[in-house]
């Protein structure tokens, strides 16, 4: 069934996340049929615009990262879209605006006031979120609402506990989704069901036979329109302390035993409650050449745009496994692969056929668009002697099952806050943990080495997984 009759706000409607992501989540959805018959999507931000404007603005949106656009879905959902200026120091045509749009919506629904859901979607620089909030209470819009924050939640362990207080004056906890859109990857999830549901991985999925883990997120792009958001965040906490972290959570939880808010967020806070903080010595930060002269960015900026991370969890399960954490802009490729390796079962008389190309032994989680799961295997290549060539099992998660498609992240979340489901969303304890292991790194920033655009990285990071990292091992 459809959610509930809709106002959604959305703060910072004209920035990059807004475009990229949420409108086209929004179109995919409108495009399933999936949204609420009664919606009303104000667009908000501190210059005034005119909704004719604003909905072209849109339309340019969705025809970049959408493509092809059905024009009898966006048609209408352009229609649903309007947009209201506000800011910290005044919300009051925004809250009349919602106000109107509940009536509307309520005599168009046949419900009350009260039935109509309210969203407010905070896409704002994380030092605009604590006065927004302010704003919100003041107008009463925290009210009924549902609240969507978008990550870094603060920028260390102090700013985050702070901003915890200042939302918990103005909602309950129940009303706040923090979001973390790696968690809504399809291939993320399936991680779950590949483990706990397979015979073959349960069982091994600790230290007796799996060597390191890696996480490797590199991309391609740069941070061209998104300067001074990187010079206030930086990619530690842009990616790490956030997406990449998570990731982590799930590879190594304990079973949840059900897929419930409470169940998943538990066993995310026991992995990471057994996560050593980190050793900076064992953390290398870069910066590719040519940041500097980004738009907006500091002509001596010594933000990281690359991080490269050693860490370990001090449990049962994961006592000597290294897990290995990779991310930058600008880099050769652009991935998002978890990969497992097993420990070598090091048999003498199974040698491989080409000694170059012997390196399989591994689980790896592809996440992007894409997503596939796929496991390198050492096989006996075919014909007379006995050696080794690699195999590579497939499963592909992007195939249409018979009643749905699979989801992208964005579209995945908006619908499960509108359905009041936070089960893939992260918890304030979590998100203080995080702070925690990365405080170390915070206290002693490593110096920042630049690299080339289109590498992979640091020198000195290359090095830093035993037997080097998976992405890129076969480049100079
Ligand atoms: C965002 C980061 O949260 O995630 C960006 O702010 C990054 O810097 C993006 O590029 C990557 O997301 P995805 O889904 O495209 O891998």
């Amino acid at each position: 069934s459809k959610p509930a009759p809709h106002v959604l706000v959305l703060f910072g409607a004209t920035g990059d996340l807004a475009a990229r992501k949420l409108f086209p989540g929004l179109y995919r959805l409108a495009l399933a049929e999936r949204l609420p018959d009664q919606l009303a999507i104000i667009g908000s931000g501190r210059s005034p615009s005119a909704d004719e404007d604003f909905r072209d603005h849109v339309r340019q949106a969705l025809k970049e990262f959408v493509g092809d656009i059905d024009e009898s879905v966006a048609g209408p959902l352009l229609e649903q879209i309007s947009f209201v200026a506000s800011s910290a120091d005044d919300g009051t045509a925004l809250a009349e605006a919602v106000h109107d749009a509940e009536d509307r919506l309520a005599l168009g629904s046949g419900q009350t006031v009260g039935d109509v859901q309210r969203l407010l979607y905070l896409s704002v620089p994380p030092q605009a979120v604590e006065p927004m909030v302010a704003m919100l209470a003041r107008e009463g819009l925290n009210e009924r609402s549902r609240l969507v924050a978008e990550k870094p939640f603060g920028t260390d362990l102090a700013s985050a506990r702070e901003l915890d207080a200042v939302l918990s004056d103005a909602f309950d906890e129940k009303q706040i989704f923090r979001i973390d859109h790696f968690i809504g990857k399809e291939a993320v999830q399936n991680l779950l069901a590949l483990r706990f549901a397979n015979g073959l991985f349960e069982p091994a999925w600790n230290r007796h036979s799996i060597e390191s883990v890696q996480i490797d997120v590199p991309e391609k792009l740069t941070v061209t329109g998104r300067g001074s958001f990187y010079e206030g965040t930086g990619c530690l906490r842009d990616m790490v302390t956030t997406h990449l972290c998570q990731l982590l959570g799930f590879v190594a939880m304990e079973d949840p035993h059900a897929f419930r808010e409470g169940a998943i967020r538990a066993a995310k806070a026991a992995a990471f409650a057994a996560v050593r903080p980190l050793d900076p010595e064992r953390v290398v930060f870069g910066q590719y050449d040519g940041y500097r002269e980004e738009p907006d960015v500091a002509a001596d900026s010594e933000v990281e745009t690359y991080v490269a991370i050693e860490a370990w969890i001090d449990n049962d399960r994961w006592r000597g496994v290294p897990f290995y954490l990779r991310t930058g802009k600008a880099l050769a490729a652009g991935q998002r692969t978890i990969t497992i390796r097993f420990i070598d079962p090091r048999h003498q008389w199974l040698q491989p056929a080409d000694p170059g190309k012997a390196e399989p032994n591994e689980l790896v989680i592809e996440l992007s668009d894409d997503a596939r799961i796929e496991i390198e295997v050492r096989a006996k290549r075919p014909g007379p002697g006995m050696a080794l060539t690699e195999g590579v099992f497939r499963l592909d998660l992007a195939e249409d099952s018979p009643d749905s498609g699979p989801l992208e992240a964005y579209e995945r979340l908006l619908l499960d806050v509108m359905n009041g489901d936070r089960t893939l969303f992260t918890s304030a304890r979590e998100v203080e943990r995080l702070w925690e292991i990365c405080q170390p790194v915070l206290e002693h920033l490593p110096a920042v080495e630049s690299y080339a655009q289109g590498s992979w990285g640091p020198e000195t990071a290359l090095e830093l997984p035993l037997g080097g990292w998976r992405l890129g091992r076969s480049m100079p």
